[in-house]
């Protein structure tokens, strides 16, 4: 069953290139609630860690390095169906393949840079917000 809220994280490239605050306006515009927001730096160990579902992936660590480059903005989202709407906001994967009018096709670098993370299911959604908040940092 859908429930209502997803992750995200503005990767560095994204704030490296300066979209920091129109992405942040396109998801708050669609409709998103910032429940929970953080502008932070990824050590190696949690890159390593939030993305070892790909660690026998031969990208994984170039994710790595480039997930601990710079700072991102990780934040908990809520909306009604947010993990398939903020997916549907954010685009593929490939900026080349994604809509017009999405974040990735607007702000993303590359398959690789692509600016912006969202949970691909309410499972997930919920790994990662614990992840990267404590109970006392959700609104
Ligand atoms: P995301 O879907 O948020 O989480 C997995 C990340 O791995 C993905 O974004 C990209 O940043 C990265 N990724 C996926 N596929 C590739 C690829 N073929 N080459 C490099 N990086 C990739």
């Amino acid at each position: 069953m859908a429930t209502n809220k997803t992750f995200t994280m503005l990767k560095p490239d994204a704030l490296e290139n300066g979209h920091m605050g129109k992405i942040l306006d396109m998801i708050v515009e669609a409709g998103f609630i910032i429940k929970a927001m953080k502008y932070t730096r990824l050590s190696e160990a949690q890159a390593k860690k939030f993305y070892e579902v790909h660690a026998e992936r031969p990208f994984y660590g170039e994710l790595v390095e480039y997930m601990t480059s710079g700072p991102i903005v990780a934040a908990i989202l809520e909306k009604e169906n947010a993990v398939a709407d903020f997916r549907a906001l954010i685009g593929s994967t490939d900026p080349a393949e994604a809509a017009d009018g999405t974040i990735r096709k607007s702000y993303a670098e590359s398959k690789g840079r692509n600016a912006v993370h969202g949970s691909d299911s309410d499972e997930n959604a919920a790994i990662e917000g614990a992840f990267h908040f404590t109970a006392s940092e959700i609104f």
